[in-house]
């Protein structure tokens, strides 16, 4: 850089390198005066926050269930989990069917999972795989039985088992996301003991309405004892506009759910065939309309409509 004396008006070239960051004085070795030294250097840029909001400390739990079978729980419960990880936040699926799909479905082989958790045979660490980017699976599968037997032959606070169990994990997530089986069973209970808010993907066909309302009484009878948990979230699936029947059922539950309704998920050949890749809809097929109706689900979950677009 050039710096000129403005006594003797000489210049200067200087290595800026050299200048000490502190320096504010200089002295001209031609007159010997000092003068004052501004030299602008750049501005380090300062890092980028990541482009999102993280919850206050304690993770968001939400129960995606229903008795009813294949309305779409465990895709709901997979692309919702891989939809706000993609967002930035950090997120734990927990799968409580003994089907134990989750892992298969988002390809990875678990070591271990929740049955070793609630056994306390292994630590969280131990019992947790990581499937992606800010993604955790806490896997079901057959073992889950023997947890089902451990709740039955307790006296009391059986359905305090799971929450037992995940209490350390409320400090570690945004969000927590469960995964649970059809049926109502000592672990959908225990699943509805432990989250607070509850989403439930109804197939959009008259069967699942009657077992909507089924469901509902079922959960009303544990509001009573947990009045915390909230039905936040109702989630259409299997939309098919080609069925006149869809959009009836769908403004009547629009009628009774309001806000509570979320964008339909629609019929989409991608969401099955993802699975079998062990992908999330977001990797098989981002351009599907799968993948945009499940990130307009993370976008509404997580209350912010500039995610993921
Ligand atoms: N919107 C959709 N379009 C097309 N296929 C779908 C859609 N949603 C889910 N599927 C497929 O339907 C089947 C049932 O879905 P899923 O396993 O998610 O249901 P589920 O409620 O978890 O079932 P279960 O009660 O047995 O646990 C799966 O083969 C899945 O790939
Ligand atoms: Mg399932």
């Amino acid at each position: 850089m050039l710096v000129i004396c403005p006594h003797c008006k000489k210049n200067h070239s200087i290595d800026e390198k050299k200048i000490p960051a502190n320096a504010k004085k200089a002295r001209c070795t031609s007159c010997g005066q000092s003068f004052a030294l501004d030299i602008k250097r750049p501005v380090k840029e300062e890092k980028k926050e990541k482009p999102v909001q993280k919850s206050d400390g304690v993770a968001r739990k939400i129960g995606v269930s229903l008795s009813k079978g294949g309305v779409g729980k465990s895709t709901t419960a997979i692309n919702l989990s891989a939809g706000l990880a993609l967002a930035g936040f950090k997120v734990l699926l927990v799968d409580t069917d003994t089907q134990g799909q989750d892992s298969f479905m988002l390809g990875v082989k678990p070591k271990a999972g929740l049955t070793e958790l609630v056994t306390g045979e292994l630590s969280l660490k131990e019992c947790l795989t990581k499937a992606r980017e800010n993604l955790w699976l806490l896997a079901g599968g057959k073992a889950l039985a023997g947890i089902k037997r451990m709740i039955d032959r307790k006296d009391y606070g059986g359905e305090m088992t799971i929450s037992e169990a995940l209490t350390p994990v409320d400090k570690l997530f945004d969000f927590v996301i469960v995964d649970t089986s059809p049926g109502w069973d000592p672990l959908t209970v225990n699943v509805l003991f432990y989250v607070n808010e509850l989403m439930i993907p109804v197939a959009l066909e008259i069967m699942s309405l009657q077992g909507l309302s089924e469901f509902l009484r079922s959960i009303s009878s544990i509001q009573k004892y947990r009045p915390e948990l909230g039905l936040k979230y109702i989630v259409p699936t299997f939309e098919d506009k080609r069925v006149k029947k869809t959009s009836r059922i769908l403004h009547k539950i629009g009628k009774i759910y309001g806000e509570r309704l979320c964008h339909p998920i629609r019929y989409n050949v991608r969401l099955s065939e993802a699975p079998a890749y062990g992908k999330s809809i977001y990797e098989y097929a981002p351009g599907c309309n799968g993948a945009h109706d499940y990130r307009e689900l993370v976008r509404k979950v997580a209350n912010n409509p500039k995610l993921l677009s």
